[in-house]
């Protein structure tokens, strides 16, 4: 998930719908692996750790993807996927990377002209700092932590997702018209991988309309029924200098800056039985030149949770709401650039045998546009993503391969 997305937190609420606490990975972990898969490992074990690995040693935060693209392009191919690269525009800004950015699509093959019924999608770039790939045990079984950057978000994922539906096909549980996979690039900065893939997916070879999307990303092994939007405003305020023995003779854009959002804070600017209350952090505040002198500009960037609806313009009312409340400070001195976001993502959860939540953090579901169902589920914890004690039990990974038959197959069938 997003990098700006900070922890997931159960909304007070939904414990009243059913769902549970979401724990720290080691207390939670264990007991939601598949029954004692300790005892009977599955048969692809060796293939999915030797994936998860390769795709983990690989660094590939988000702008450096083009090596890790290249690993999936040679690793599909090689077990009959038809394997397309979709180059993104390259970036003008001359201090990012200039390796070509792509995303991977790809479908069993030999088919060249696909038209898949679901989508089965994860992220390939990740958070930095790169941190190694290492197992705490040198023989693998269900309890084996598998530490490293990406081996949680969303690594886990692509690789259980890959080895879910090779599996399907392996047991002709699926056609090979029936899915299509998807690795994007960028999704915990801009999105633009998913966003690409969304604006061009109707000039695909026939145009791409499937039924259902199945976006890998880690929700400890429950079934997601929603997120919250998001927003973001950069926020400044124009004073008067002055002397700051006479606070009359100027006015004080730090004060003023303070006021506003100190209010802005207190004010319910939008909440939901189901995802609880907006929330606003303010993450940078800048003001004045000096001790001794009335600041005259002060500006303060800011980044909203949201929670309410609807999706496609949910950001926007709560950003016009902080707006109003910060004007009703004062009427003129405030200028804003807003970028408006999403209200709540909603997600199908309605699928036997899966335990559900909802979550804070922002996902590619709402860059994908269409009429498809959405699901959102994948191993690994969101508390130990995007940190430096980054870890998965190899048994959770295994329960999701799991987990994405399951889901692929329902979404095949409904
Ligand atoms: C260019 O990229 C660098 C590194 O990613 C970033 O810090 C900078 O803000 C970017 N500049 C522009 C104009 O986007
Ligand atoms: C690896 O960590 C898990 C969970 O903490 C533990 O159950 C297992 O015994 C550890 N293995 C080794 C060899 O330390
Ligand atoms: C699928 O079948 C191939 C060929 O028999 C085998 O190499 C591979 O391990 C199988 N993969 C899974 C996930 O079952
Ligand atoms: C939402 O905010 C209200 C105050 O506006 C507070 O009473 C309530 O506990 C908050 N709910 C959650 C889930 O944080
Ligand atoms: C989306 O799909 C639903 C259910 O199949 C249908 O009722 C609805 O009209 C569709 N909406 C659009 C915009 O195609």
């Amino acid at each position: 998930m997003k990098l700006s997305s900070l922890p997931v937190f159960l909304l007070g609420s939904s414990q009243a719908l059913g769902f549970e606490f979401q724990k720290p990975l080691g207390v939670a972990q264990a007991s939601a692996s598949a029954a004692s898969p300790s005892d009977t490992p599955p048969s692809y074990r060796d293939e999915l750790v030797s994936l998860h690995k390769s795709l983990v040693e690989i660094s590939s935060a988000s702008g450096d993807e083009n090596e890790v693209g290249n690993f999936l392009v040679d690793y599909l191919t090689a077990r009959g996927f038809v394997v397309q690269l979709e180059f993104l525009p390259p970036s003008t800004n001359e201090s990012e990377p200039t390796k070509p950015r792509f995303n991977v699509v790809a479908w069993p093959g030999p088919d060249t002209h696909p038209s898949p019924k679901v989508l089965v999608t994860s992220h390939i770039d990740t958070v930095p700092p790169f941190i190694p790939y290492s197992q705490n045990d040198t023989s693998l079984d269900a309890d084996t932590v598998i530490a490293g950057r990406g081996t949680v978000d969303a690594k886990a994922s692509v690789a259980a997702q890959i080895v879910a539906v090779q599996s399907l096909l392996n047991s002709s549980s699926i056609q090979d018209d029936d899915v299509m996979l998807l690795y994007v690039v960028g999704e915990e900065t801009q999105g633009d991988g998913m966003r690409f893939f969304s604006d061009t997916k109707g000039k695909m070879d026939p145009p791409l309309d499937i039924k259902a999307a199945i976006f890998g990303e880690p929700t400890e092994g429950r079934l997601v029924c929603g997120h919250k939007g998001i927003f973001g405003c950069d926020i400044t305020v124009t004073g008067r200098a002055g002397h700051s023995g006479y606070p009359s003779l100027g006015k004080s854009a730090n004060e003023v800056l303070m006021r506003g959002l100190v209010r802005a804070l207190d004010t319910d600017l939008g909440s939901s039985e189901e995802f609880g209350n907006t929330t606003v952090n303010v993450g940078i505040l800048v003001g004045g030149v000096a001790a001794n002198v009335i600041p005259e500009k002060a500006t303060a960037r800011i980044a909203g949770r949201v929670a309410i609806g609807p999706e496609s313009d949910g950001g926007a009312i709560v950003a016009e709401r902080l707006k109003e409340v910060l004007r009703s400070v004062d009427e003129t001195a405030f200028g804003f650039d807003c970028k408006y976001g999403y209200g709540v993502v909603k997600c199908d959860c309605d699928v036997e045998g899966f335990d559900t939540t909802t979550v804070n953090y922002g996902t590619d579901v709402h860059n994908l546009e269409g009429n498809h169902t959405r699901y959102l589920y994948g191993p690994g914890s969101i508390f130990v993503a995007h940190g430096p004690d980054e870890a998965i039990k190899l048994g959770d990974m295994e329960t999701a391969v799991e987990d994405f038959k399951k889901l692929i197959l329902h979404a095949l069938e409904s």
